[in-house]
């Protein structure tokens, strides 16, 4: 049985009567939307089993094993000729010269931060809704992370408030195109070319999104990815830095490489380097797997991008729920995650927490996504480092100051009220994006007795 069959035998099975029409196609998409059932949590029998969606990461034993296996044997496992071919794909997917790889996102955006000579002393504004590795590449450089806060209905970094926050110290932008969504580049571009400032992308959950038809990563000075495991391309660990300068991705190659020269072999013992330097290379194992899973994410960006579309319409009627948007300039929306705003009051004041345990008992993969992250210890900490103390004033490492200085309202409501549909959901099919519809609308139906 194939994949699809499968999937539509266990949703048939799971359903009852409604599956079965829903599957069998006797049901038209907006009366599916709109049958009732009994919410998994009251005791109605759940939409999905965690069989239902795509497993993540995919791997397709006939297509994907050979250039894996052929790598192994070969015994060449340092990098060499397939991370070669993996960065000029890279490059070319994202439409920039060049592509190098390092061993994870991480190291991706403190390389790029460090080889723009952004460090001590300097401040880099970024949004406060992100991940946390975007913060402590920063504070890995002995910058200053400050936080803009952020555009409510989009997610991403607002542009007003960015250029509000800049000051002397600041040097560099790291925008974040969060959820595998584009931020507000033109505005943000245009800030940072009247200010003179670098602008990094953070694009480690953005494969493939597009503003104005570029891919980000491509627009700013220097975007940086994420392979690892969750990500649109996964290899388990794995990142890449991209850009159109060609001797900062040389000096990224040679801080990749114990300072050895772009173009020297990787295998040398006793090189000359020319540069203080950290070892972080991708192997030509993760290459390989990389490769196999770069020939599906074309597709899979649009399916992702289709479904969200069509279950944005649908969710947007229904009181109280508000999908994420996009600026009127994406193209494209890698939808890492599917995210929208829940209202408690219009649910008869059912808490987030209640309405994600109603998701998942109808086995829908989802949660209520970042904390408030940039008042947690790990700043205190870089602050209370003798580098820190040594390049900036004790008013600017007051910690509770710089909480003030650093609030973000907009984000911390977002905090509160977020719900993400987790990445693989959006490879179901279009009667999955009903199906996602119709429970909510039964959750708010029935939202007293939850
Ligand atoms: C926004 C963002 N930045 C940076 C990273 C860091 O990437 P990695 O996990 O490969 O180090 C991630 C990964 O989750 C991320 O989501």
């Amino acid at each position: 049985m194939g994949h699809t069959s499968r999937r539509e035998f266990i949703r048939q099975g799971s359903l009852g009567t409604a599956g079965i029409l829903f599957a069998s196609g006797l049901i038209n998409s907006s009366f599916a939307s709109s049958v009732s059932r009994t919410p998994a949590i009251l005791g109605g029998s759940p939409m999905w089993t965690a069989a239902s969606w795509v497993k993540w990461p995919m791997w397709v034993q006939s297509e994907d094993e050979k250039v894996l296996l052929d790598s192994i044997r070969s015994g060449v496992w340092s990098r060499a000729k397939l991370v070669d071919e993996f960065e000029s794909k890279w490059a070319a997917t994202i439409g920039t010269k060049r592509c190098l790889t390092v061993s994870n996102g991480t190291n991706a955006l403190i390389t790029a931060i460090n080889r723009f000579d952004i460090g001590a002393g300097d401040e880099v504004i970024t949004t406060p809704y992100t991940f946390i590795a975007s913060v402590q590449a920063i504070l890995a450089n002995n910058a200053m992370p400050v936080f803009a806060d952020i555009d409510p209905a989009t997610y991403q970094i607002d542009p007003v408030k960015l250029e509000s926050k800049i000051t002397k110290r600041t040097k560099a932008i790291l925008v974040v195109h969060i959820l595998g969504l584009p931020a507000d580049m033109d505005k943000i571009m245009s800030i940072a070319r009247k200010h003179n400032l670098i602008v990094i992308e953070d694009a480690c959950q953005a494969h493939l999104a597009e503003y104005d038809n570029k891919r980000v990563g491509s627009i700013g000075d220097a975007g940086c990815f994420s392979f690892q495991n969750s990500k649109n391309l996964p290899i388990g660990e794995g990142g890449a830095i991209v850009s159109n300068n060609e001797k900062f991705i040389d000096d990224c190659f040679a801080a990749h490489n114990l300072g050895y020269a772009y173009g020297t072999s990787t295998g040398a013992v006793a090189g000359d380097s020319f540069m203080k330097a950290s070892k972080i290379r991708l192997t030509e194992y993760a290459a390989a797997i990389g490769l196999a899973q770069l020939k599906r994410v074309e597709e899979q960006t649009k399916t992702r991008h289709e479904n969200a579309k069509y279950l944005s319409s649908m969710l947007k009627e229904i009181d109280g729920i508000t999908p994420i948007k996009l600026y009127d300039k994406v193209t494209q929306g890698a939808y890492h995650l599917y995210s929208f705003r829940y209202d408690a009051a219009k649910f008869k004041g059912l808490s987030r927490a209640k309405f994600l345990e109603a998701l998942r008992k109808e086995g829908l993969p989802c949660s209520g996504g970042y904390k408030v992250m940039h008042t947690q210890a790990f700043m205190q900490d870089a602050f209370n480092s003798r580098v820190y103390k040594s390049f900036y004033s004790r008013k600017m490492l007051d910690f509770e100051d710089y909480k003030q200085r650093n609030n973000c309202p907009e984000n911390e409501h977002l905090c509160n009220d977020a719900v993400w549909l987790l990445q693989n959901v959006l490879l179901g099919s279009r009667q999955d994006m009903e199906g996602i519809a119709t429970v909510i609308k039964n959750i708010s139906k029935n939202a007293d007795k939850i």
